[in-house]
Formats: structure tokens, sequence, C-alpha cells
């Protein structure tokens, strides 16, 4: 099972439209590895739209959002709330930052976020955004402002799964957020109990593998792993970090030949 892409309108129209350099300056984003637009499902059947920040190395390679460790982390929250299928992923920048802090976005680079997010509302049935991290926060609120939608929607806040906290703190707002989103879902695709997190990460419960058929057809299926598979630039050569992306296959995964 793969991810057939971007068939259907208005999508394949945002792909075709997707702001470039012009809107995304080099400077600031990492336009050379292209824009990097959704993961999940975009035919309608999403109950929870979550909304990340920027794509990293991972999704630069696999061609969908929050693909690394992030993504699994997100994909856990998702599978505690009985969310294993209905959920679409977009970020809050369409290409990866270059540098360190977020800039304020753009009107041009708010209109194509604010498209994208109607788009998805507008052709589904989305009860809950999951907005993870202050700047997509910023973004729902910004899209509030400008596009009120039609049917209210439900926004549970959390922090972003890479945040610069202790793992208690971090596990004690995603606790939060998870009894804010759960109480918000009508439609889960499991009805399960809901199960907090302890103090710590448990990576054998808190990770779970970006399914099949989120990525492209033909994706090697370490791809959709926790383990870490790519970086950015290498020791070897004299390229800038930005220009080069290591993809080293997980040992487990690896053919011995
Ligand atoms: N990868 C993404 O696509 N988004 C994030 O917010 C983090 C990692």
């Amino acid at each position: 099972m793969f991810d057939v892409g971007y068939d259907v309108e208005p999508f394949r129209q945002l792909c075709e439209n997707a702001p470039t350099s012009s809107v995304y300056p080099v400077d600031r984003f990492r336009v050379e590895w292209g824009p990097i637009f959704h993961r999940g499902r975009l035919d309608g059947t999403a109950r929870v739209l979550v909304i990340g920040q920027d794509p990293a190395a991972h999704e630069a390679v696999a061609r969908r959002i929050l693909c690394g460790v992030a993504g699994h982390r997100v994909q856990g929250f998702l599978a505690k709330l009985g969310i294993d299928r209905s959920y679409v992923m977009i970020n809050a920048f369409l290409y990866s930052l270059f540098g360190t802090d977020a800039p304020t976005h753009t009107q041009d680079q708010l209109d194509d976020r604010f498209d994208w997010i109607e788009a998805i509302l507008e052709t589904g049935a989305v009860e809950v955004v999951v907005t993870f991290g202050a700047v997509a926060n910023k973004v729902w609120a910004r899209y509030l402002q400008n596009r009120p939608p039609a049917t209210p929607v439900t926004q549970v806040a959390a922090v972003h799964p890479t945040a610069h906290l202790s793992d208690a703190q971090l596990l004690d707002n995603w606790n939060a957020a998870l009894d804010r989103a759960h109480a918000a879902i009508s439609f889960p695709d499991q009805n399960l109990p809901l199960i907090h997190y302890a103090d710590d990460w448990d990576d054998s419960v808190d990770l779970v593998a970006i399914p099949g058929f989120d990525l492209p057809a033909g994706l090697p299926a370490w791809m959709a792993g926790a383990q870490t598979w790519a970086v950015r630039g290498d020791d070897r050569a004299p390229v800038p970090t930005a220009s080069r992306i290591t993809t080293t296959i997980p040992e487990s995964d690896r053919i011995d030949r």
C-alpha cells in the first residue's frame, strides 16, 4: 500500500501553484530540496489535522512530512487517540528552514498555508486541529482571524515533539493535549481507553512507525522506520551542509553480500 499523491483537486492545483523561492527566500529556506506538502489523507476522511513546523532531512528524501523522529512521536500521539489512519498533516512552512530561528511568516507564505488548511477543512470531516509548537499555533491563529471556518473546529495546542524541554515537561504537556483531543474526537479509527505518557519516553510504544500507505510508491520499508537514516551533510567532502543529505540504511535492514 502506498500514497497515491496529489491526483485530486484542489490539492493537485495547490501543488502545481506551490510557492517558490520568490516567496520562500533562499537565505532562510532550503528551497533546493523542493516543497514537501503533507502526509496522510487528502480524501476527506481525516478526523485530525496536525500542523507541524517545517520539514527536515528525512522528509526531504521521503517526500512526506513528519517522517523522522518527530513524526514517529506524532504518530504515537495519534495512536493513543485511536487514530491510525484518519489524519492529515501539514507544516507551518512548506520548505525546510535554513538557520536556527523561524522567521515571521510573510503574507504570501501564510496565504498558501491558509489555502491548504481551507482545502482540507472544506473537503473533509476534521474534528480536531493539533498544532505542535508555537509556529504552528501562530499559523492556526492567523488562519482563524483571516478565514474563520464556517464550522468551528476544536484546536489543541501542544509543544513541538522535539521542543527543548525535559521529557517530563514535554510529556506532561502532551498528556494535557491528549485529554483535550480525546474529548473532541467522536469518530476515532479505534475505540481505545486513553493511556497517558509516563514521565519518560518509552520508545518501544511511544514511537509508532509511519504507515506504508502514507508514503510514495516504491519507498523502501526502512524509510518508514524510527531509526535515523538521514542526516544533513557529512564529514567527507567540502560541500555546504545544506547541499547534502547523507542517507544510510539502518544496520538491521542492510543486505549482507
Ligand atoms: N518534520 C516535519 O515535517 N515537521 C516538523 O515539525 C518536524 C519535523
